[in-house]
């Protein structure tokens, strides 16, 4: 049993669609969240620079006495796992590209045609396309960078026709060329537009890494015995590297709760 909290970080607010998910299946769990808004997005940066913006967050959450890190971010999982394990050997570290290729290899596809839309960065690292199709041969993994949907959810432009209209620009063709019928939302940003593209290609079957990465936390809590239980009182506290009403507005509308609940402080890792 550990009472002591969960490290989870993104680029920004991307990683915050998988607590509500932690929350349901884990309900003791606490999270200190890190998003680093006033760098976001990682994925058109210098892998290099990914690297380095990673291990300062990683710090500070180490510093925080966290019992986990979650990498709730596909571009730091693709480029920057390994480092970050060898950094804290004695620390669990979930990546989440894994536990989304299990899925994508064992759910059934029409034509074995399996559509994965990331950031440029986790594109060109071809992790999802590499892990599914050892995972499974017989599929074959389209993947394609959509990198305009982050600045635009970050600002908020979602239910409107702006998104309508930049997810047929990069995806009619794609979808319809490959005979997509599974896609990967290979970006933690994404499941904020999960609406959007099911409205758009209301056949597509949707593999959230949101989602799925919280089975394989639950496994590696239950396996190191570090689950928390239900004495726990600490809070869930998130960090930003940028407290904009952006953040502020985003937050509450992907974890569904009032600002006044949450508490939300500002940390500049560049200070
Ligand atoms: N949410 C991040 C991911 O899962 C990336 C967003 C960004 O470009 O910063 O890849």
């Amino acid at each position: 049993m550990d009472n002591r909290p969960i490290g989870f970080f993104d680029s920004g607010l991307g990683g915050l669609t998988s607590i509500p998910h932690l929350m349901a299946s884990l309900p003791n769990e606490r999270v200190i969240y890190f998003g680093d808004t006033a760098r976001t997005p990682y994925g058109s940066k210098a892998v290099s620079t990914i690297k380095q913006y990673s291990a300062q967050i990683a710090d500070f959450l180490v510093s925080k006495n966290v019992k986990m890190l979650v990498i709730a971010c596909n571009t730091i999982s693709a480029t920057c796992l390994d480092d970050l394990r060898k950094r804290f050997p004695h620390i669990p570290i979930v990546g989440i590209i894994n536990p989304a290729a299990h899925k994508a290899a064992n759910t059934c596809t029409i034509d074995n045609n399996v559509g994965v839309i990331a950031t440029k960065v986790t594109i060109a690292s071809g992790v999802y396309k590499d892990r599914i199709e050892e995972l499974n041969p017989d599929l074959h993994v389209h993947q394609m960078a959509t990198p305009a949907f982050v600045p635009l959810i970050e600002e908020g432009i979602i239910e409107n026709e702006i998104m309508d209209l930049t997810i047929h620009h990069y995806m009619d063709d794609f979808i319809k060329d490959n005979n997509i019928d599974t896609l990967v939302l290979g970006c933690t940003h994404y499941p904020i537009i999960r609406k959007n593209i099911e409205k758009i290609y209301p056949n597509l079957r949707i593999i959230n890494p949101s989602y799925e990465i919280i089975s394989r936390i639950q496994t590696i809590l239950e396996k190191e015995d570090i689950l928390a239980n239900e004495l726990n009182d600490r809070e869930n506290i998130f960090y930003a590297s940028d407290l904009s009403e952006n953040f502020t507005n985003m937050i509450t509308k992907v974890m569904e709760v009032e600002e006044s609940s949450l508490v939300l402080k500002f940390k500049n890792l560049d200070l």
